[in-house]
């Protein structure tokens, strides 16, 4: 496994669309292993393909809150089947917009079909933290942050912060 570097906005790889994953084979697994890797390091709960410049519709995320049991879950090619009507509001950050964070509204639950690394299909209900962290991943792969959800205003606010941070940090 290998940690790899996390693209921080304003990079364009964040604002792309994926292509779906055609085979699950160990070039595929390796990119899983090293986003888990990269993640657990960060740390986060979860992290996308493009995040690490891999433009596939990959993602890893481990929402549980006992550090003792990792609780890892890879998808491939992941998609919301269905969503309630319900929504609720998490405050979201995300790796590649760092110690920035803001409320974003989303189905409190959904239904998720993907393929694990061994290419098998799975459908999975989600709720809660787990749902709002999958929405949030998958987005990722259509080029989508969580930014996005928010007024331009506060949108620009965030990115500048997030550059000033940066530039802060390339000096130190
Ligand atoms: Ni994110």
């Amino acid at each position: 496994m290998a940690l790899r570097e996390i693209l921080i906005v304003p990079d364009p790889r964040l604002k792309q669309e994926c292509e779906p994953v055609s085979e699950v084979n160990d070039e595929i697994r390796q990119i899983l292993d090293d986003m888990l890797e990269t993640m657990y390091d960060a740390p986060g709960i979860g992290l996308a393909g493009p995040q690490i410049g891999v433009m596939k519709r990959v993602i890893v995320l481990d929402v549980s809150d006992d550090k003792e049991k990792p609780a890892p879950m890879k998808m491939v090619n992941p998609e919301i089947i269905w969503e309630s009507e319900d929504v609720s509001v998490y405050q979201e950050g995300c790796l590649s917009i760092p110690e920035q964070y803001a409320d974003v509204e989303r189905p409190v639950e959904v239904g998720v079909r993907y393929l694990d690394e061994n290419g098998k299909e799975h459908e999975i209900e989600a709720d809660g933290l787990l749902a709002t962290c999958i929405q949030h991943e998958i987005d990722h792969l259509d080029g989508v942050l969580f930014t996005d959800y928010l007024s331009a205003l506060k949108r620009n606010m965030i990115l500048k912060k997030v550059m000033k941070l940066q530039k802060a940090k390339k000096s130190a």
